[in-house]
């Protein structure tokens, strides 16, 4: 039986009965309110498993840009939905924890960002996606860790950039691209946290392993790494890779899709620097299949944001979608 409480923002259910098929229930759902499920390859097993889409950021605004449903269930953090309800704004795009915020896009406050990018008058300003509204508009061109290099690149050489907010991606672009660019001095606590001396044991005991590492990673593990890409890259790397055994600097939900893809491989989670599990991200993972259920029940919480923010935030992600598709990415 359900029962329910009434919170500031909505209704918020106490308990779900237990014999409930969440599986067929959040299906019918879906197809009596025209919905749909996006979820990012971070986000519990079950949710990946219900999903319509599954991928990267950048995969997912593709495809949040294009969908036909009425309702958007972000299975994702706090800017991946905003970005949906940016570039859908007539559809009901809904979170299922409004609370699942990103480290990386609260270590870029709009406010203090402003003065940085006022000292720097004459640069170009590309943000990477994991960002927040403000921050968007305050750029000219967004860019994911699927396309950073390539949206770099379409720019003339001579051009200055400001690139936020995460610095080791920021780096890891500038040695690809052997562009100077001014970075902005953020980064993920999920991706911080891995161990290079302990990679280096694990590496000792899987002498046979590649190591696959997302950008951002710091550098001394990046340095390690035998490939380096978004979470969409790694999985096709691990694909077609004729090695069996893969060691995964990235956030652990990846692995999902990878036993999932290629089931006769192993894959090995990079160590974090401590015996937490450190490199579950903890916004992704507020996020459960019972979440998912209650906010296409309830159709609540719902992102919303003010136009005029709306359509600052939009530009650039546009210019981003355009660039993309003029690449085939
Ligand atoms: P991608 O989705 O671009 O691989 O980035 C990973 C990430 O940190 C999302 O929060
Ligand atoms: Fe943000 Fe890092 Fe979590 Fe991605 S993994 S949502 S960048 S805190």
């Amino acid at each position: 039986m359900l029962t329910v409480d009434v919170l500031k923002n909505g209704y918020a259910p106490k308990s779900i009965d237990p014999s409930l098929d969440l599986f067929a229930e959040i299906a019918r759902l879906k197809k009596e309110k025209n919905a749909i499920i996006l979820a990012h390859y971070y986000q519990d097993s079950d949710i990946q498993d219900i999903a319509d889409y599954i991928g990267d950021s950048l995969g997912l605004s593709q495809q949040a840009a294009k969908t036909k449903a009425d309702v958007i269930v972000f299975a994702g953090v706090h800017f991946m939905a905003e970005t949906a309800k940016i570039l859908c704004p007539d559809k009901k795009v809904l979170l299922p924890d409004l609370r699942a915020g990103c480290s990386l896009a609260e270590s870029c406050p709009a406010d203090r960002f402003e003065l940085f990018k006022n000292a720097h008058p004459d640069h170009i300003v590309i943000s990477y996606i994991n960002c927040t509204a403000e921050i968007k508009a305050l750029t000219d061109i967004i860019c994911t860790s699927s396309n950073a290099v390539q949206i770099v690149e379409s720019l003339p050489k001579n051009q200055k950039i400001i690139f936020a907010p995460d610095k080791n991606l920021g780096r890891w672009v500038m040695q690809k691209t052997g562009r100077d660019m001014v970075l902005w001095d953020g980064a993920c606590m999920v991706h911080e946290i891995f161990s290079r001396e302990k990679i280096l044991r694990l590496q000792q005991r899987y002498p046979n392993a590649l190591l696959i590492a997302h950008p951002e990673c710091e550098q001394p593990v990046l340095e390690l790494a035998d490939f380096i890409g978004s979470t969409t890259a790694l999985l096709n790397f691990a694909i077609k890779s004729d090695k069996k055994e893969f060691i995964v600097a990235t956030e652990s939900g990846i692995l999902h899709q990878m036993s999932k893809s290629a089931p006769d491989k192993t894959f090995i989670p990079a160590p974090p620097n401590n015996s937490c599990a450190c490199n579950d991200c903890p916004h992704m993972k507020l996020n459960t299949l019972e979440k998912v259920y209650l906010c296409l029940l309830q159709e609540t919480p719902e992102l919303l944001m003010e136009e005029e923010l709306r359509r600052k935030a939009e530009t650039p992600i546009r210019r981003m979608l355009e660039i993309s598709a003029t690449l085939g990415l």
